[in-house]
């Protein structure tokens, strides 16, 4: 089996990586980081430096990898150094928006087309890709947020829609939408103040149940958006 880990540096994409390599001891691991390469290393796992929000560099990181069985993506972002998330409409800034649209939408939209030829010769293809409740229409009560919502419930849209032309061109393939609930990585960290008790999850558990999830998921799930726990999120 080969797996490819995007974001494999980040908070839970490390972990998606490490627990990943503990569960499936025969696995190859593939795994992509931005700037940094993480100091940890393993025998199964190679690293790429790739910035996914560009299309030559995904269409390249294709031609390196041969054969691919699961892809998840892992990749986002909530803030920068310059800018949180916003509380109200006269914090809107165009830029911002734009570069959330560009880390949250785009790289799914780009891995998608570039591996879902390699993806197809798989015996039981996944992809998944590390969505967010907050990307939720239906269960939006709290407003704010606008650009990282918008930016999740447009991917939450592609993955659905990708998912219909799985289901007719890989009819044997998974796509699927998960949510790792509130965890404990530098995306979170401003905003975990009124995480209630026990609902703030280390990365090594979330990786444990989204990648028990992606195991478990069979064609039949194909364009769900799962929560953690396997609860199933309404669009
Ligand atoms: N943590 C939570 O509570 C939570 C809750 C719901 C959903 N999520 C989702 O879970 C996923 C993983 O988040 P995390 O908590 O692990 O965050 P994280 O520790 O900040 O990791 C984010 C990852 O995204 C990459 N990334 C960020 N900006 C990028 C850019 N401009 N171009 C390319 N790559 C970029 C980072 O690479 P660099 O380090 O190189 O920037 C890193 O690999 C995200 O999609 C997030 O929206 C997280």
């Amino acid at each position: 089996m080969e797996i490819l880990i995007v974001g494999g540096n980040g908070g839970i994409g490390l972990a998606m990586v490490q627990q990943a390599a503990a569960r499936f001891p025969h696995a190859r691991l593939h795994a992509t980081y931005r700037k940094q390469k993480p100091s940890w290393s393993h025998p199964h796992v190679i690293w790429y430096r790739v910035d996914v929000t560009q299309d030559a560099n995904v269409k390249a990181l294709s031609e390196q990898i041969e054969h691919v069985d699961w892809l998840v993506n892992c990749v986002g972002m909530l803030h920068t150094k310059e800018k949180g998330p916003e509380k109200n409409l006269s914090s809107l800034d165009a830029d911002f928006f734009q570069q959330t649209i560009m880390v949250n939408t785009l790289p799914g939209l780009l891995l998608a087309k570039y591996f879902t030829p390699k993806l197809k010769r798989s015996a039981a293809p996944k992809f998944a890709a590390i969505s967010a409740k907050v990307g939720s229409i239906s269960d939006n009560q709290l407003g704010g947020w606008y650009s990282y919502r918008a930016s999740k419930a447009a991917l939450n849209m592609f993955l659905k829609t990708m998912s219909i032309e799985w289901h007719r061109m890989v009819k044997h393939g998974t796509v699927l939408s998960l949510h790792p609930g509130t965890t404990d990585t530098a995306l979170s960290a401003p905003f975990q103040a009124n995480v209630p008790e026990g609902k703030l999850f280390t990365p090594e558990s979330v990786a444990k149940d989204l990648l028990r999830l992606i195991e478990n998921a069979t064609p039949q799930d194909s364009g769900a958006f799962w929560a953690y726990d396997g609860a199933l999120l309404a669009w």
